[in-house]
Protein backbone atom coordinates (compact mmCIF):
# COMPACT_ATOMS: atom_id res chain seq x y z
CA UNK A 1 0.00 0.00 0.00
CA UNK A 2 0.82 3.63 -0.52
CA UNK A 3 -0.03 6.48 0.71
CA UNK A 4 -1.13 10.05 -0.97
CA UNK A 5 -2.34 13.63 0.08
CA UNK A 6 -5.21 14.16 -1.94
CA UNK A 7 -8.73 16.47 -2.43
CA UNK A 8 -11.89 15.46 -4.21
CA UNK A 9 -13.53 19.13 -4.42
CA UNK A 10 -11.88 22.86 -4.95
CA UNK A 11 -10.92 24.25 -0.90
CA UNK A 12 -8.93 25.05 1.69
CA UNK A 13 -6.78 23.14 3.68
CA UNK A 14 -9.33 21.20 5.28
CA UNK A 15 -9.67 19.51 1.72
CA UNK A 16 -6.81 17.93 1.87
CA UNK A 17 -7.28 14.29 3.40
CA UNK A 18 -4.18 11.30 3.92
CA UNK A 19 -5.31 8.46 1.91
CA UNK A 20 -4.22 4.93 1.18
CA UNK A 21 -4.14 4.03 -2.47
CA UNK A 22 -2.20 1.44 -4.49
CA UNK A 23 0.84 1.78 -4.72
CA UNK A 24 1.15 3.43 -8.54
CA UNK A 25 3.27 1.31 -11.01
CA UNK A 26 5.52 3.21 -13.09
CA UNK A 27 4.39 3.94 -16.91
CA UNK A 28 6.80 3.50 -20.08
CA UNK A 29 9.98 6.07 -19.33
CA UNK A 30 9.24 6.05 -15.74
CA UNK A 31 10.64 5.23 -12.51
CA UNK A 32 9.13 5.27 -9.28
CA UNK A 33 10.11 7.36 -6.35
CA UNK A 34 9.67 6.36 -2.61
CA UNK A 35 9.36 9.75 -1.67
CA UNK A 36 11.43 11.19 1.28
CA UNK A 37 10.48 15.08 0.83
CA UNK A 38 7.95 17.17 -1.12
CA UNK A 39 8.43 21.02 -1.93
CA UNK A 40 5.30 23.10 -1.45
CA UNK A 41 4.62 25.86 -4.14
CA UNK A 42 1.67 28.74 -4.51
CA UNK A 43 0.67 26.46 -7.47
CA UNK A 44 -0.09 23.71 -4.88
CA UNK A 45 -2.94 25.72 -3.17
CA UNK A 46 -3.92 27.57 -6.51
CA UNK A 47 -4.75 23.90 -7.93
CA UNK A 48 -6.44 23.12 -4.70
CA UNK A 49 -8.76 26.22 -4.57
CA UNK A 50 -9.51 25.45 -8.17
CA UNK A 51 -8.09 29.21 -9.20
CA UNK A 52 -5.88 27.55 -12.41
CA UNK A 53 -7.99 25.58 -14.34
CA UNK A 54 -11.95 25.92 -15.99
CA UNK A 55 -14.56 25.91 -13.50
CA UNK A 56 -15.78 22.57 -11.80
CA UNK A 57 -14.98 19.75 -9.44
CA UNK A 58 -11.78 17.63 -9.80
CA UNK A 59 -12.42 14.64 -12.48
CA UNK A 60 -11.33 12.35 -9.24
CA UNK A 61 -9.22 12.01 -6.69
CA UNK A 62 -6.36 15.14 -7.20
CA UNK A 63 -3.05 14.29 -6.01
CA UNK A 64 -0.65 17.87 -4.44
CA UNK A 65 2.85 18.51 -5.35
CA UNK A 66 5.10 19.20 -8.21
CA UNK A 67 8.61 18.13 -6.53
CA UNK A 68 10.05 15.85 -4.69
CA UNK A 69 13.18 13.95 -3.94
CA UNK A 70 13.57 10.15 -2.65
CA UNK A 71 15.06 6.72 -3.85
CA UNK A 72 14.07 5.02 -7.22
CA UNK A 73 12.56 1.52 -5.74
CA UNK A 74 10.98 0.59 -9.44
CA UNK A 75 11.81 1.21 -12.73
CA UNK A 76 9.31 1.41 -15.96
CA UNK A 77 9.75 -0.24 -19.45
CA UNK A 78 12.62 1.69 -20.92
CA UNK A 79 13.46 3.74 -18.51
CA UNK A 80 16.79 1.43 -16.94
CA UNK A 81 18.84 3.28 -19.72
CA UNK A 82 17.85 6.52 -21.17
CA UNK A 83 19.52 8.54 -23.86
CA UNK A 84 19.78 11.52 -21.68
CA UNK A 85 21.48 8.87 -18.87
CA UNK A 86 23.61 7.34 -21.20
CA UNK A 87 24.85 10.57 -22.69
CA UNK A 88 25.88 11.40 -18.89
CA UNK A 89 23.21 13.80 -17.65
CA UNK A 90 20.66 13.01 -15.64
CA UNK A 91 21.48 9.39 -14.70
CA UNK A 92 25.05 9.79 -14.83
CA UNK A 93 26.79 6.10 -14.64
CA UNK A 94 24.44 5.30 -17.87
CA UNK A 95 21.27 4.74 -16.30
CA UNK A 96 19.05 4.77 -13.35
CA UNK A 97 18.91 2.07 -10.80
CA UNK A 98 16.49 0.97 -7.91
CA UNK A 99 17.59 2.83 -4.52
CA UNK A 100 19.70 5.38 -6.56
CA UNK A 101 18.92 8.96 -4.72
CA UNK A 102 16.76 11.24 -7.12
CA UNK A 103 15.07 14.84 -7.57
CA UNK A 104 12.97 16.20 -9.78
CA UNK A 105 9.53 17.44 -10.23
CA UNK A 106 5.83 15.96 -11.70
CA UNK A 107 2.45 17.58 -12.72
CA UNK A 108 0.99 16.95 -9.31
CA UNK A 109 1.25 13.90 -6.77
CA UNK A 110 4.81 14.43 -4.95
CA UNK A 111 2.91 14.50 -1.26
CA UNK A 112 2.74 10.97 -0.92
CA UNK A 113 5.14 8.03 -0.30
CA UNK A 114 5.17 7.34 -3.78
CA UNK A 115 5.25 8.76 -7.49
CA UNK A 116 5.82 8.03 -10.62
CA UNK A 117 8.32 10.41 -12.40
CA UNK A 118 9.39 10.76 -16.35
CA UNK A 119 13.13 10.00 -16.32
CA UNK A 120 13.42 13.65 -18.24
CA UNK A 121 12.48 15.30 -15.63
CA UNK A 122 14.65 13.59 -12.81
CA UNK A 123 18.02 14.28 -12.03
CA UNK A 124 20.64 12.33 -9.50
CA UNK A 125 20.92 13.81 -6.45
CA UNK A 126 24.30 14.43 -5.28
CA UNK A 127 25.63 13.19 -1.85
CA UNK A 128 26.16 16.36 -0.04
CA UNK A 129 21.97 17.07 -0.47
CA UNK A 130 19.90 16.02 1.95
CA UNK A 131 16.44 14.83 1.04
CA UNK A 132 14.88 18.11 2.39
CA UNK A 133 17.07 20.31 0.62
CA UNK A 134 17.02 18.76 -2.93
CA UNK A 135 13.06 18.83 -2.49
CA UNK A 136 12.97 22.49 -2.45
CA UNK A 137 15.13 23.04 -5.47
CA UNK A 138 13.38 22.16 -8.42
CA UNK A 139 10.55 24.42 -9.07
CA UNK A 140 12.35 27.87 -7.14
CA UNK A 141 15.94 26.95 -9.43
CA UNK A 142 14.09 26.51 -12.57
CA UNK A 143 11.54 29.13 -12.32
CA UNK A 144 14.18 31.80 -11.38
CA UNK A 145 16.78 30.33 -13.85
CA UNK A 146 14.19 30.78 -17.04
CA UNK A 147 12.86 34.04 -16.30
CA UNK A 148 16.59 35.56 -15.67
CA UNK A 149 16.89 34.15 -18.91
CA UNK A 150 14.40 36.03 -20.63
CA UNK A 151 15.27 39.34 -18.96
CA UNK A 152 18.37 38.50 -20.77
CA UNK A 153 20.42 40.81 -17.94
CA UNK A 154 24.04 42.25 -18.57
CA UNK A 155 26.57 41.71 -15.73
CA UNK A 156 26.53 45.52 -14.13
CA UNK A 157 22.62 45.60 -14.68
CA UNK A 158 20.28 46.39 -11.86
CA UNK A 159 17.42 43.78 -11.57
CA UNK A 160 14.43 44.44 -9.34
CA UNK A 161 12.87 41.38 -7.78
CA UNK A 162 9.18 41.32 -6.05
CA UNK A 163 9.39 38.98 -3.33
CA UNK A 164 12.66 38.50 -3.09
CA UNK A 165 12.28 36.54 0.26
CA UNK A 166 10.35 33.53 -1.32
CA UNK A 167 11.96 30.72 -2.86
CA UNK A 168 12.31 32.03 -6.25
CA UNK A 169 13.01 35.36 -5.57
CA UNK A 170 15.47 34.17 -3.50
CA UNK A 171 17.25 32.15 -6.28
CA UNK A 172 16.90 34.96 -8.61
CA UNK A 173 18.58 37.17 -6.60
CA UNK A 174 21.32 34.85 -6.15
CA UNK A 175 21.96 33.87 -9.59
CA UNK A 176 21.63 37.44 -11.13
CA UNK A 177 24.69 38.27 -8.08
CA UNK A 178 26.84 35.18 -9.00
CA UNK A 179 26.31 36.83 -12.94
CA UNK A 180 27.50 40.25 -11.45
CA UNK A 181 23.99 41.89 -11.84
CA UNK A 182 22.95 44.35 -9.13
CA UNK A 183 19.66 43.22 -7.22
CA UNK A 184 17.42 45.24 -5.26
CA UNK A 185 14.14 43.36 -3.64
CA UNK A 186 11.13 43.89 -1.98
CA UNK A 187 10.60 41.84 1.68
CA UNK A 188 9.63 42.77 4.92
CA UNK A 189 12.10 44.42 6.85
CA UNK A 190 12.75 41.09 9.08
CA UNK A 191 14.07 39.49 5.83
CA UNK A 192 16.33 42.45 5.33
CA UNK A 193 19.22 41.16 7.09
CA UNK A 194 19.52 38.06 5.47
CA UNK A 195 18.91 39.63 1.93
CA UNK A 196 21.94 41.88 2.74
CA UNK A 197 24.19 39.14 3.21
CA UNK A 198 23.15 37.68 0.02
CA UNK A 199 24.43 41.34 -1.53
CA UNK A 200 20.42 41.74 -2.15
CA UNK A 201 19.84 45.50 -1.44
CA UNK A 202 15.84 44.94 0.55
CA UNK A 203 13.36 47.36 0.28
CA UNK A 204 10.47 46.98 2.07
CA UNK A 205 7.24 46.82 0.03
CA UNK A 206 4.18 48.32 -0.25
CA UNK A 207 2.42 52.65 -0.25
CA UNK A 208 5.88 54.98 -1.55
CA UNK A 209 7.99 51.63 -3.22
CA UNK A 210 8.69 53.96 -6.28
CA UNK A 211 11.01 56.29 -4.39
CA UNK A 212 12.38 53.23 -2.01
CA UNK A 213 13.82 51.72 -4.88
CA UNK A 214 15.17 54.57 -6.56
CA UNK A 215 16.73 55.46 -3.30
CA UNK A 216 18.04 52.06 -2.98
CA UNK A 217 18.83 51.60 -6.76
CA UNK A 218 19.79 55.60 -7.91
CA UNK A 219 21.41 54.07 -11.12
CA UNK A 220 17.95 52.82 -12.15
CA UNK A 221 16.70 49.78 -12.75
CA UNK A 222 17.46 47.55 -16.49
CA UNK A 223 14.54 44.45 -15.56
CA UNK A 224 11.97 43.36 -13.42
CA UNK A 225 10.62 39.80 -12.06
CA UNK A 226 8.09 39.97 -10.12
CA UNK A 227 7.55 36.92 -8.14
CA UNK A 228 4.77 38.99 -5.40
CA UNK A 229 1.87 39.55 -7.82
CA UNK A 230 0.43 41.77 -5.53
CA UNK A 231 -0.24 44.59 -7.94
CA UNK A 232 2.96 45.55 -8.74
CA UNK A 233 2.91 45.48 -12.53
CA UNK A 234 2.00 49.42 -12.61
CA UNK A 235 5.33 50.48 -10.94
CA UNK A 236 7.56 48.23 -12.29
CA UNK A 237 6.63 49.14 -15.68
CA UNK A 238 7.44 52.98 -14.46
CA UNK A 239 10.43 51.74 -12.53
CA UNK A 240 11.80 50.23 -15.90
CA UNK A 241 10.68 52.28 -18.27
CA UNK A 242 8.63 49.77 -20.40
CA UNK A 243 7.16 46.62 -19.84
CA UNK A 244 9.01 44.53 -22.19
CA UNK A 245 11.58 45.06 -19.12
CA UNK A 246 9.48 43.23 -17.05
CA UNK A 247 8.93 39.67 -16.09
CA UNK A 248 5.90 38.34 -13.75
CA UNK A 249 4.85 34.71 -12.26
CA UNK A 250 2.44 35.22 -10.29
CA UNK A 251 -0.08 38.17 -11.47
CA UNK A 252 -2.86 36.85 -14.45
CA UNK A 253 -3.21 40.77 -15.31
CA UNK A 254 -0.03 41.19 -16.88
CA UNK A 255 -1.38 41.12 -20.43
CA UNK A 256 -3.09 43.96 -19.31
CA UNK A 257 0.31 45.71 -18.61
CA UNK A 258 1.62 44.43 -21.81
CA UNK A 259 3.69 42.58 -19.58
CA UNK A 260 4.94 39.24 -20.16
CA UNK A 261 3.98 35.67 -17.40
CA UNK A 262 5.96 33.32 -18.19
CA UNK A 263 5.09 29.58 -16.97
CA UNK A 264 5.77 26.22 -16.15
CA UNK A 265 4.76 25.66 -19.83
CA UNK A 266 8.07 27.68 -20.94
CA UNK A 267 10.19 25.10 -18.99
CA UNK A 268 13.15 24.46 -19.24
CA UNK A 269 15.11 20.61 -19.31
CA UNK A 270 16.41 20.52 -15.33
CA UNK A 271 19.58 18.57 -16.75
CA UNK A 272 20.58 22.23 -18.67
CA UNK A 273 19.30 24.44 -15.42
CA UNK A 274 20.84 22.25 -12.48
CA UNK A 275 24.04 22.02 -14.78
CA UNK A 276 25.01 25.92 -13.58
CA UNK A 277 23.17 25.55 -9.90
CA UNK A 278 24.52 22.50 -8.83
CA UNK A 279 28.37 23.50 -8.49
CA UNK A 280 26.93 27.05 -7.21
CA UNK A 281 25.06 25.19 -4.39
CA UNK A 282 27.77 22.88 -3.64
CA UNK A 283 30.10 26.03 -2.90
CA UNK A 284 27.76 27.59 -0.76
CA UNK A 285 26.94 30.48 -3.69
CA UNK A 286 23.34 29.96 -4.15
CA UNK A 287 21.78 29.40 -0.62
CA UNK A 288 18.01 28.10 -0.66
CA UNK A 289 16.78 27.96 3.34
CA UNK A 290 14.22 25.89 4.51
CA UNK A 291 11.20 28.50 6.58
CA UNK A 292 9.87 24.94 7.95
CA UNK A 293 9.15 21.28 7.18
CA UNK A 294 6.02 19.22 7.79
CA UNK A 295 5.52 15.58 7.90
CA UNK A 296 3.28 14.31 5.10
CA UNK A 297 0.26 13.86 7.36
CA UNK A 298 0.14 17.75 7.88
CA UNK A 299 0.10 18.60 4.31
CA UNK A 300 -2.59 20.95 5.18
CA UNK A 301 -0.88 23.01 7.99
CA UNK A 302 2.19 23.46 5.30
CA UNK A 303 -0.82 24.55 2.42
CA UNK A 304 -2.25 27.20 5.13
CA UNK A 305 1.39 28.75 5.55
CA UNK A 306 2.34 29.21 1.75
CA UNK A 307 -0.82 30.30 1.42
CA UNK A 308 -0.05 32.75 4.05
CA UNK A 309 2.60 34.20 2.35
CA UNK A 310 4.92 35.24 4.52
CA UNK A 311 8.24 32.99 4.92
CA UNK A 312 11.75 32.78 3.75
CA UNK A 313 12.31 30.15 1.27
CA UNK A 314 10.93 27.45 1.23
CA UNK A 315 8.19 24.57 2.99
CA UNK A 316 9.02 21.54 2.57
CA UNK A 317 6.97 18.43 3.72
CA UNK A 318 9.03 14.92 5.27
CA UNK A 319 8.10 11.61 4.30
CA UNK A 320 9.59 8.78 6.91
N1 LIG B 1 4.68 30.99 -13.23
C1 LIG B 1 5.58 30.14 -12.73
O1 LIG B 1 6.26 29.43 -13.47
C2 LIG B 1 5.74 30.06 -11.24
C3 LIG B 1 6.70 29.20 -10.69
C4 LIG B 1 6.89 29.23 -9.31
C5 LIG B 1 6.12 30.06 -8.50
N2 LIG B 1 5.17 30.83 -9.07
C6 LIG B 1 4.37 31.76 -8.24
O2 LIG B 1 5.24 32.82 -7.88
C7 LIG B 1 4.93 33.28 -6.59
C8 LIG B 1 6.17 33.21 -5.71
O3 LIG B 1 6.42 31.88 -5.35
P1 LIG B 1 7.58 31.54 -4.32
O4 LIG B 1 7.45 30.08 -4.06
O5 LIG B 1 8.84 32.12 -4.75
O6 LIG B 1 7.26 32.38 -3.01
P2 LIG B 1 6.04 32.36 -2.02
O7 LIG B 1 6.27 31.40 -0.96
O8 LIG B 1 4.75 32.24 -2.73
O9 LIG B 1 6.16 33.88 -1.52
C9 LIG B 1 6.51 34.17 -0.23
C10 LIG B 1 7.18 35.52 -0.21
O10 LIG B 1 6.29 36.56 -0.61
C11 LIG B 1 6.65 37.70 0.11
N3 LIG B 1 5.58 38.67 0.19
C12 LIG B 1 4.42 38.60 0.90
N4 LIG B 1 3.69 39.71 0.69
C13 LIG B 1 4.41 40.48 -0.18
C14 LIG B 1 4.20 41.73 -0.79
N5 LIG B 1 3.08 42.44 -0.58
N6 LIG B 1 5.15 42.23 -1.61
C15 LIG B 1 6.28 41.54 -1.85
N7 LIG B 1 6.55 40.34 -1.30
C16 LIG B 1 5.62 39.83 -0.48
C17 LIG B 1 7.00 37.17 1.48
O11 LIG B 1 7.91 38.07 2.07
P3 LIG B 1 7.77 38.46 3.60
O12 LIG B 1 7.76 37.13 4.35
O13 LIG B 1 8.97 39.27 3.86
O14 LIG B 1 6.45 39.17 3.75
C18 LIG B 1 7.60 35.80 1.20
O15 LIG B 1 9.00 35.81 1.26
C19 LIG B 1 3.74 32.45 -6.11
O16 LIG B 1 2.56 33.16 -6.43
C20 LIG B 1 3.84 31.18 -6.95
O17 LIG B 1 2.60 30.55 -7.11
C21 LIG B 1 4.96 30.85 -10.41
Amino acid sequence: MSQAIRYVRHGGPEVLTLDDVPIPEPGPGQVRVAVRAAGVNGIDWKLRRGFMGRGGPPAGPAGVGVEFAGTIDAIGAGAGVTADAAAGDGGGNGGWSVGQAVFGRVLSGAAATHVPADTEDLLAMPAWLSFEQAAALPVAVETAWRTLRRLDLKEGHTLLVHAVAGGVGLVAAQLARDRGVRVVGTASPARHDFLRELGVRPVEYGDGLAERVRAAAPEGVDAVLDASGRDVLAVSVELAGGPDRVVTIADGRAAEYGVSFSTGADGVPLADVFAEVLPLLERGALRVPIERTFPLERTADAHRLSEEGHLLGKIVITVP
